[in-house]
């Protein structure tokens, strides 16, 4: 049921305090990098949908700062544009948009270090605060990249914007962090020379996801799961993050960065870990956090050359997408003609653990596959004997459990039945669960949960410090070895990647998942 919708909200207690639970108090949110591509497709769709669904206090007040000359109209203007091409709830209504509006402004900083400009904003920030009576909070969001994460973090500092002497301070931190392990070390060391752990947090989209967040509920609010979540029953697991776009209009970017730093680094390591890690012994960020953090320190790195050998990397060439051609990598605006960088990798891990000791995890992400298709799936053993004369073993497919991120978001176990009829033939079929066939509600972007989150000061759907290092630590050796390592194969455009995936995951005599 739709909390907000529930007519006798007000008459019930219980749920009256749930919702006043998730309503956090006036602050003012600061986004830096209000000009570029996240702040249009993703946070302003976020803002104006926990505006529209009553989640955000009145005395909520965006400032959206940015190197762009622009003024509060043009800059309103723009955002009006962007949440008309990006909501998920359509056009936004005239009356929400304007109370929305009229507490959303714009500076221009000349430069990302240049002090005057942090004096200007801390100026803005005093004369909103008082006009709005919103009592010193501040939530700052970096949509910037790495590179000046730390200029602005001096800038706040200067300007003793991230002071604490009334209301709360917060940072969020976009991805990518950091390049490598030095780098993200280095933006540690910067944000936690001004900031404390607990005020700082680093966005992982992923952990937003409703169906991301499903897969807790279904290991740990029900107790069918749990004593077959291990090495006894499980063969392998299988997580894929497909994507049908290419690099689209951030070639600059994506050529500095790749598939294993865009995506396994942050979004395939977090999936990792929700799938691996031991129950926590409460729901919130310490304790959820200290069991993921586990399985990232328990995931066995070998030296840089046997790190290269436990990965497959690719890169698209021009081919067919949806029946249309797409041009190869080499060829996107933005990006190098002779690079290497990859758009697909494929890679196995291995949990030294006692639940998950012996059991493959299968990692593979890249853009301009054919279709669009985040999940996980859990391949279970074969079992032990056949008892069928009319099966064979090899023909009998293990049970599978799939957790569906994305797009068709559910949950699907696949188990043999008997085929009707006087014979004992058997095949697979499926039982099948579908959010939208399921529940009525709309889901919300993993940006209006996270966003709310911050401001609600929870961090459990937050990647922390040594949470990040422990990614990094899995990553660096690869993106070492691959220094010394044959350049990515070539795949087409709307295939499913470099040939030697296959043979990579066929030498552990398992195969892809085809989606
Ligand atoms: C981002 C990556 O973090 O995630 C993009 O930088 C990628 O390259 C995107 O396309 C995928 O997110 P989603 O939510 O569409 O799966």
């Amino acid at each position: 049921m739709d909390i907000a919708h529930f007519t006798g909200l007000d008459e019930n207690p219980l749920l009256a305090g749930l919702r006043l639970t998730r309503t956090p108090e006036p602050a003012i949110m600061v986004i830096f990098g209000a000009s570029g591509d996240l702040t249009q497709r993703k946070l302003m769709p976020a803002l104006y949908n926990l505006t529209r669904e009553g989640l955000l206090p009145a005395q909520f007040v965006v400032v959206g700062v940015a190197r762009t000359e622009m003024d509060d109209t043009a800059f309103r203007a723009k955002m009006h544009a962007a949440v008309v091409e990006h909501s998920r709830s359509g056009d936004p209504t005239p009356i929400v948009w304007e109370s929305f509006a009229n507490r959303l402004f714009y500076l221009p900083l000349k430069t990302y270090d240049d002090t005057p400009s942090y004096d200007a904003l801390s100026a803005r920030l005093a004369e909103l605060d008082t006009r709005f009576g919103v009592g010193g909070n501040r939530l700052f969001y970096l949509s910037t990249p790495p590179s000046v994460a730390g200029e602005i973090i001096d800038g706040l500092d200067h300007a003793r914007l991230a002071n604490t002497s009334n209301g709360w301070r917060r940072i969020i931190v976009e991805k990518p962090f950091g390049y490598d392990i030095d780098s993200s070390r280095a933006l540690n060391g910067q944000l936690l020379r001004v900031f404390s752990e607990d005020e700082v947090f680093r966005i992982d989209h992923y952990l937003g996801k409703e169906t991301v967040q499903n897969l807790l509920v279904l290991r740990f609010a029900n107790a069918i799961f749990e004593p077959i979540w291990n090495h006894r029953y499980v063969d392998h697991v299988q997580i894929t993050v497909a994507e049908q776009v290419g690099v689209e209009e951030r070639g600059g970017y994506y050529d500095g960065a790749g598939a294993l730093r865009d995506i396994i680094q942050n979004h395939g390591l977090q999936l990792l870990s929700l799938t691996a890690m031991e129950p926590p012994i409460d729901f919130d960020a310490r304790q959820v956090r200290d069991e993921k953090l586990k399985v990232l320190l328990s995931v066995r790195m070998p030296g840089p050359v046997e790190a290269a050998r436990q990965t497959v990397r690719g890169q698209y060439t021009a081919g067919i997408i949806g029946g249309a051609p797409a041009p190869g990598y080499g060829e996107e605006p933005g990006v190098k003609p002779a690079s290497t960088t990859e758009t697909y990798v494929a890679m196995q891990l291995e949990l030294e653990t006692w639940r998950w000791a012996g059991v493959p995890f299968y990692l593979r992400t890249g853009k301009r596959l054919p279709k669009r298709a985040t999940e996980i799936a859990i391949e279970f053993r074969s079992p032990p004997l056949i008892l069928f004369p009319t099966a064979s073993l090899g023909s009998v497919r293990p049970n599978l459990l799939v957790i569906n991120i994305q797009p068709d978001e559910g949950v699907s176990i696949r188990f043999e039945a008997k085929v009707p009829g006087q014979t004992m033939w058997m095949r697979p079929v499926y039982m099948d669960f579908r959010y939208g066939a399921t529940f009525a509600e709309q889901q919300p972007e993993a940006y209006e949960r996270l966003i709310l989150d911050a401001l609600l000061g929870d961090a459990t759907l937050f990647t922390r410090a040594d949470e990040v290092e422990a990614q990094w630590q899995i990553i660096q050796p690869i993106l070492d070895g691959w220094q010394h390592a044959p350049p990515p194969e070539g795949y087409p455009a709307g295939s499913w990647g470099p040939a030697r995936a296959d043979a990579f995951i066929e030498a552990g005599r398992r195969r892809w998942r085809r989606l």
